[in-house]
């Protein structure tokens, strides 16, 4: 099987076109496909279509296949799993897959003292469960998001998600007592901050706004944010910005809960993104990466916190233990070995897309961790104009091109990989990339 990306027909090729008309007609239009891919089967980093054309996977399933697509490790503890048993409701029955993983979940949790994890299948799950145990704790309402975050599509979650209006558009109200902050982006700092003064701004902004005019800190159950905003444009949190979160939030009985989603298990280049700062949130969401693919998604609080009573909160499906098989033996691979190539490799593709900047003026801002990296588009580097057709141009191009990549935020695309990636195959991407700038730049002079 090839490691390199090979085109063989006109995109979409034949089969792919059968399949995507027959989508139309019967698939909710909701979704966002920004381009025709069609898989067939995927092994590693990259990714086969069904008529044949390989591509290299940047894009990872929206940064989800974290061991890479159907590794075997994964695949054996699937297979041997569902040889067993399917499901049981583990909220009605106990089974050792959801105990061992909540006991692997401890030993990981970026706090110390002990942790209790309640598990959901989704991303958005987890963070309606930091909600309502957050309330449920404190016995307070309200809860403060970022602008530009994304925590999910169901009501609560919703609430929060700050991303995209046409997201929200059409399905308020949503739920009461939401409050939102500025996030630091040190690559368009708001509030009239500078890179410098940016994380100081926003905390700033909640501490002397929003507690002076809109919401009594003792009214408030959870300040919730990503350390690194996926959704919102890959925008890491500067130093300082998350200490102070924890300072504020401590001293008002506030829960602290970060979003992972997107940037843990690994892809940040440490387990979870948080560590960077040395700050221990009070709960934490997790999915995505967690089970290579399988859905799953969990609420991690320290022990304490976790204290709500047999009815309060539980799923059906929640921690099928299929999924918590892949979980399981998806943390033993990160642990053995993938997590060192994420820093290994995250460094040597964020150093080759650097380099890029200095023959693509389009490019105007590189950043990330790990293999979490993205790359913002603009116009003009000095009023930062943001390119956002030339984006959308740019991801195609790749994909004509044989690389997958995605958007993210207004004019910016990430590179969220396989963490199985390797330094030639981040090479490859970077080459595809250089291309793609070259085609787009060339079209639109
Ligand atoms: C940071 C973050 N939180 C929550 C979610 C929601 O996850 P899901 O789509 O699994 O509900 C996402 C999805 O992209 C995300 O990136």
């Amino acid at each position: 099987m090839t490691n390199q990306p090979e085109i063989r027909t006109a995109l979409p090729g034949p089969k792919a076109k059968a399949l995507i008309d027959r989508d139309k007609t019967v698939v909710s239009p909701s979704y966002t496909r920004g381009y025709p891919l069609v898989i067939e089967r995927g092994w590693g980093a990259m990714v086969e279509d069904v008529d044949g054309n390989v591509f290299l996977d940047c894009a990872a399933g929206i940064a989800v296949n974290s061991t890479g697509h159907s590794h075997p490790d994964v695949v054996r503890a699937i297979t041997e799993q569902a040889q067993k048993f399917l499901h049981m409701s583990g909220t009605d029955f106990y089974y050792e897959p959801q105990v061992r993983l909540a006991e692997e979940l401890a030993a990981i949790a970026p706090m110390r003292g002990g942790v209790r994890s309640f598990f959901g299948n989704s991303g958005t799950e987890a963070i309606e469960a930091c909600i309502k145990l957050s309330r449920h704790t404190t016995g307070r309402q309200n809860i403060i998001a970022f602008l530009g975050g994304f925590h999910g599509r169901s009501m609560g979650s919703l609430a929060l998600t700050a991303s995209k209006a046409i997201q929200r558009r059409g399905f308020g109200p949503l739920l009461p007592g939401v409050y939102h902050a500025p996030y630091p982006d040190t690559y368009r700092c708001p509030l009239g901050s500078t890179a410098e003064s940016c994380a100081d701004a926003c905390v700033d902004y909640i501490e002397h706004e929003l507690f002076t005019h809109l919401v009594s800190p003792d009214e408030v159950a959870a300040i919730v944010v990503e350390p690194i905003q996926g959704e919102g444009g890959y925008i890491v949190a500067p130093d300082g910005f998350l200490q102070r979160l924890r300072e504020l939030t401590t001293r008002h009985g506030i829960l602290l809960v970060v979003d992972e989603v997107q940037s843990g298990m690994g892809r940040s280049g440490k387990m979870f993104a948080v560590e960077f700062s040395g700050v221990e949130p009070d709960l934490v969401a997790i999915a995505k990466g967690i089970a290579s693919g399988l859905p799953l998604g969990v609420t991690v609080a320290r022990a304490g916190l976790m204290a709500w009573p047999p009815g309060a909160h539980a799923s059906t499906f929640g921690g099928n233990p299929v999924s918590c098989a892949a979980a399981l033996a998806t943390i033993r691979l990160l642990r053995d070995g993938i997590v060192r190539n994420v820093v290994d490799v995250g460094a040597h593709m964020m150093a080759g897309l650097k380099a890029l900047a200095g023959k693509h003026p389009l490019i105007g801002d590189v950043r990330g961790r790990g293999l979490m990296i993205g790359v913002e588009l603009v116009r003009d580097r000095q009023t930062k104009e943001r390119a956002i057709e030339e984006r959308d141009a740019i991801v195609s191009a790749c994909f004509a091109r044989g690389l997958l990549v995605l958007g993210a935020g207004k004019n910016a695309i990430r590179f969220s990989p396989p963490l199985v990636l390797t330094r030639e195959q981040a090479d490859t991407a970077i080459a595809i990339f250089d291309q793609a700038l070259t085609d787009v730049a060339r079209s639109r002079r």
